[in-house]
């Protein structure tokens, strides 16, 4: 029986029980047989919920690029790590062997240390899914500082907030960014935002649409003549298994994004060790997950589970409609991708375009499909297995978050059966549990319960930067000794678990995690809006789209809604990004509250969700008469 690599359920069960067992013999195992440590460990784990404070590998010292990339060399120097293809498919595809990658991963780690970082230092990347992205990432991880990366898709106020919570030291960008037929003006977001963000001392700047850009002299610097310039060896730092990797932001219940604070040694084993499993990765396969490096997929499953295997991943830079509907295919026909990995809304859009975008193309070489980020609708389940899979690779439902660093419910591909919707079985050291609302855990099946993990895993977020009472109150407050998730799920009779959806403030639009406060105080920028309240309400191919009630001040009552409704998107786009736009706006002249002044958005999501029959008791609200209201003027 191998830990490392599972092959069936048999094996599956067997090492479930061991790791929860024997949870550090069990990763203790494989971190010391797979992975290459500076020094071993004194103690696999020591934690505590109730602090909460958690360490994997104490005292265990390691650079997680000499284990994505230079244990590699003597094996697969000439293997392609990285295979980049660009957005416009007349470009040619950029394969990036392992001594390329390191090459280049130790020229730009000695130009980050050249421009003052070191070890410990915030470095913001803002790139497009170009190279440099995933280049730069490493670097910082060569020499210890931390990267932040964000979405190229954020507005400049969102950038702002970002690199100021963290007080990011560096910005790396590039002039621009191709998207389909498009082009945006990376750059010009960049200056924008850097204008309320003192901590940034330099701008590194990639080359990429060649536009005409403003370089604020002494600040930015063009990235290719500083990388030419530097040399082609960097001593990777010697870090502690616990010394934080990077921070990823996610949104929260509260305006303010989260950045999750991930660490070295536990998150590179668990990374890797679930790359490994989920996909099945074998030596010759090429692998594509769809995902942005700026999301937690990216991080975890395009960069450094994948080249912690040693594995051939592809770096996607376009968008699946870009010069058609077809792009996807064109693009495993073309690179012979066996293992493919997107989001069920890029599925949901692809379904409702014609087939013949999906047969003109060869797929045989696919052998594993997976998605992640919200539930997985049946439907889209099934076009996914018959026209992609042709039922012959199976669909690895993956459920994880960023503050989970991994996959942690998962079928492993040829192990475990499938079921349409179902995230099916826990992977190795997860231990899941179903709570209801009084803080009782659900025993026995079936049970729907709030999703709670009773146990610390490698890859678990340590904190939230600079807010560890925060990452206390959030995931450890609402259950005694357990971390909560924020999600609902279901354990049908077999133990089997299907995510229903966040159960807080959260509302995921096309797979990206959008809080509801941050657009309200969007909203409310508006000097014609006194307030107002988001919910979300089904929708297609997005999952849920969003649907705004927003009361007027007097001033600007008599205006056209029309217009007032772009302009409250308009603002939304400025400070949130195109992500988080209102699908539908509705005037009104209240909103339900209770008597503490809170805003019932239990009501207001079933009016949204057109369930405005069944309201339930609503005596208890401080103006119920509002809701009929609000009922009568549904756009
Ligand atoms: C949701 C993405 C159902 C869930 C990796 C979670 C899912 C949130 C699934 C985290 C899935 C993710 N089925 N729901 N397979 N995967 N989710 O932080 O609500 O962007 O809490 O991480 O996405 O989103 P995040």
């Amino acid at each position: 029986m191998s830990q490392y690599h599972i092959k069936n359920l048999e094996e599956y069960f067997q090492v479930y029980r061991k790791s929860v067992r024997e949870p550090e013999a069990f990763w203790g195992e494989i971190a010391e047989e797979h992975f290459q440590w500076k020094k071993p460990w004194e103690k696999v784990l020591d934690w505590d919920f109730t602090k909460p404070e958690v360490q994997w590998f104490q005292g265990a010292k390691l650079n997680i690029t000499e284990n994505c990339i230079d244990r590699h060399l003597h094996t697969r120097a000439d293997k392609t790590a990285i295979l980049f293809e660009p957005n416009n498919p007349d470009e040619a595809a950029q394969p990036i062997t392992y001594r390329q990658l390191h090459e280049r991963v130790c020229q730009f780690a000695n130009v980050l240390k050249e421009k003052g970082i070191s070890k410990g230092d915030r470095v913001c990347i803002y790139l497009p899914m170009i190279p440099e992205l995933a280049i730069s990432v490493l670097a910082c991880a060569r020499i210890g500082a931390i990267h932040s990366v964000v979405f190229a898709g954020f507005s400049a106020t969102a950038l702002a907030t970002r690199v100021n919570d963290a007080s990011c030291k560096m910005m790396i960008t590039s002039d621009g960014s191709y998207r389909g037929a498009k082009t945006i003006d990376l750059k010009g977001i960049v200056d924008e935002a850097l204008e309320s963000c003192s901590c940034v001392e330099n701008v590194l700047v990639a080359k990429r649409i060649n536009s005409d850009i403003y370089m604020k002299k002494g600040r930015d610097y063009w990235l290719q003549p500083l990388l030419d310039a530097a040399h082609k060896n960097c001593t990777p730092e010697v870090m502690d298994a616990e010394d934080p990797l990077f921070i990823l932001y996610t949104s929260g219940s509260t305006g303010q994004p989260k950045g999750m604070v991930h660490s070295t040694g536990g998150y590179m084993v668990y990374s890797a060790y679930t790359f490994k499993n989920i996909f099945q990765y074998q030596e010759n396969d090429v692998y594509w997950c769809t995902a942005d490096i700026g999301w937690i997929t990216g991080h975890s499953y395009i960069v450094y589970g994948p080249l912690a295997n040693g594995a051939t991943t592809v770096m996607f830079e376009g968008v699946p409609t870009y010069p058609d509907w077809g792009r996807f295919w064109q693009i495993v026909e073309k690179h012979k991708i066996n293992q493919f990995y997107t989001a069920p809304t890029a599925i949901r859009a692809l379904a409702k375009e014609n087939l013949s975008h999906v047969e003109k193309y060869d797929l045989s070489s696919l052998k594993v499909l997976g998605t992640v980020g919200e539930p997985i609708n049946e439907e889209a389940w099934h076009w996914y297995n018959d026209n992609i899979g042709k039922k012959n690779s199976p669909i690895v439902d993956t459920w994880w978050q960023t503050e989970t660093g991994g996959i942690m419910i998962s079928p492993i591909p040829f192990a475990t059966p499938t079921i349409p919707t179902f995230a099916t079985l826990p992977l190795p050291g997860i231990q899941p549990c179903l709570m209801n609302e009084q803080g009782t855990e659900l025993d026995g099946n079936p049970a729907h319960g709030r999703l709670c993990i009773k146990f610390p895993w490698p890859s678990m977020a340590r904190t939230i930067w600079g807010n560890h009472r925060r990452y206390k109150d959030t995931y450890f407050t609402a259950f005694e000794n357990k971390y909560f998730t924020g999600d609902g799920a279901l354990r049908d009779q077999t133990g089997y678990y299907r995510i229903t959806g966040r159960v807080d403030d959260v509302i995921i639009v096309s797979g990206h995690n959008l809080g509801t406060a941050p657009i309200e105080d969007a909203i409310n920028e508006h000097p014609a809006v006194a307030e107002s309240a988001v919910v979300g309400f089904p929708h297609d191919i997005k999952g849920n789209a969003l649907y705004g009630y927003v009361i007027l001040k007097e001033t600007g009552e008599g205006r056209d809604h029309d217009n007032l409704r772009s302009e409250i998107n308009q603002l939304i786009t400025e400070r949130i990004g195109p992500i988080a736009k209102l699908n539908k706006i509705q005037f009104t002249s209240g909103l339900p509250k209770t008597r503490s002044g809170k805003i019932m958005r239990r009501i207001l999501r079933k009016i949204a969700c057109d369930e405005g029959d069944n309201l339930g008791d609503i005596s208890t609200l401080l103006n119920p008469e509002i809701v009929e209201q609000i009922k009568k003027e549904v756009v």
